[in-house]
């Protein structure tokens, strides 16, 4: 008999607009996965009410973060994505975590805390609860594998505890723990193009590459990137933006061009705009096609909801399992 797959879940924040960061830093890892594993991607449309009280912007934001996964390779045939709000059951396995979740222990929660800190106008228990929600989402698919990054290493330690709890209150062994998992080597981190830290969202935007860049966008932010003002001289260490350059550079160009420019920087020769231009080449080269073929899934209603109740579907038979154990266990069986 065939082993057992292993059980991978994740969450994708429908933040709409996935840049470069997201892309070598997520999505290239789910794509690895969804061969090897059995995968449940969700967009985590319910999580967004935590801190969203205008929810006018949600529909496109889940149709374009769900087109953008699409469009990097994600197959909604090979894996269940879907979105939390479609899956009931969610909000049924959150219930029953809130019963094992210690307030005291969520306020000490340090996104919790910084949320407080970034809109104290609006400290909801939802926002309290969010880590017992996003415990419902793995442990909803009894799900091993959890592919995030360091950021939610405490969401992962509180949903070890649930299951770990679960288990002992209402007896039976209904719920794994899960861990932290990654394909391969470690996450790409791809650095901004202002030579400060990696590529974010929330900073400069021009520093930031979208895989919604039209061609001349990303050139014209390539061209904009923050290099030295000239050649260094030969065999001097590198500046964080330089390093960063070639760093991107890795990500979209051959090996050859790569050490071309590498040798050219040794030798104290390179020029920039040389760099940038293949950089701003293979960028594209790279951005186009995920650009088209997302804005085509966007623009495809029938598509979208096709995709959208597949992956309902296979979530929720997952899930109902599930939820049979739980009230099994928890004892809500009256007949
Ligand atoms: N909290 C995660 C984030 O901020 C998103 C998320 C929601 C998630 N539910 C999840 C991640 C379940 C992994 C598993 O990115």
């Amino acid at each position: 008999m065939e082993k057992k797959r292993e059980i991978v879940m994740s969450g994708i924040r429908p933040t709409g607009f996935l840049h470069l960061g997201n892309y070598f830093g997520a999505v290239r890892n789910y794509v690895r996965m969804q061969d090897s594993y059995t995968c449940y991607f969700m967009v985590a449309d319910l999580h967004a009410l935590t801190t969203l009280s205008e929810t006018r912007d949600l529909k496109g934001h889940v149709r374009r973060v769900m087109a953008e996964n699409i469009a990097c390779g994600l197959d909604p045939d090979k894996v269940a994505f879907y979105c939390q709000s479609h899956v009931p059951e969610t909000a049924e396995l959150y219930l029953f975590f809130n019963m094992l979740a210690y307030v005291g222990e969520l306020e000490k929660t340090p996104t919790f805390k910084d949320k407080v800190r970034l809109h104290p106008q609006n400290v909801n228990a939802g926002l309290l609860t969010y880590p017992v929600l996003q415990a419902a989402d793995i442990l909803l698919h009894r799900a091993t594998l959890v592919p995030v990054g360091k950021d939610q290493e405490q969401h992962l330690e509180i949903a070890r505890n649930y299951a770990n709890r679960f288990n002992h209150r209402y007896g039976g062994e209904v719920f794994p723990e899960a861990y932290a998992f990654n394909f391969g080597e470690a996450l790409a981190k791809v650095p901004s193009l202002d030579g400060t830290g990696k590529m974010s969202k929330s900073e400069n935007q021009m520093a930031t590459i979208y895989l919604s860049d039209s061609d001349e966008m990303i050139v014209k932010k390539i061209k904009g990137a923050k290099t030295d003002s000239g050649a260094a001289e030969p065999g001097a260490a590198m500046s964080e933006a330089v390093a960063g350059l070639f760093q991107l550079l890795r990500l979209v160009a051959s090996e050859d061009v790569v050490s071309k420019f590498e040798a050219d920087y040794q030798a104290g020769t390179i020029r920039y705009g040389d760099m940038k231009k293949e950089l701003a080449a293979g960028m594209v080269q790279f951005i186009a096609p995920i650009r088209e073929k997302a804005e085509a899934i966007r623009n495809d209603d029938v598509y979208l909801r096709r995709i959208m109740e597949q992956g309902a579907a296979k979530a929720r038979a997952s899930a109902a399992v599930t939820i049979q154990l739980a009230k099994e266990a928890i004892g809500l069986k009256y007949y």
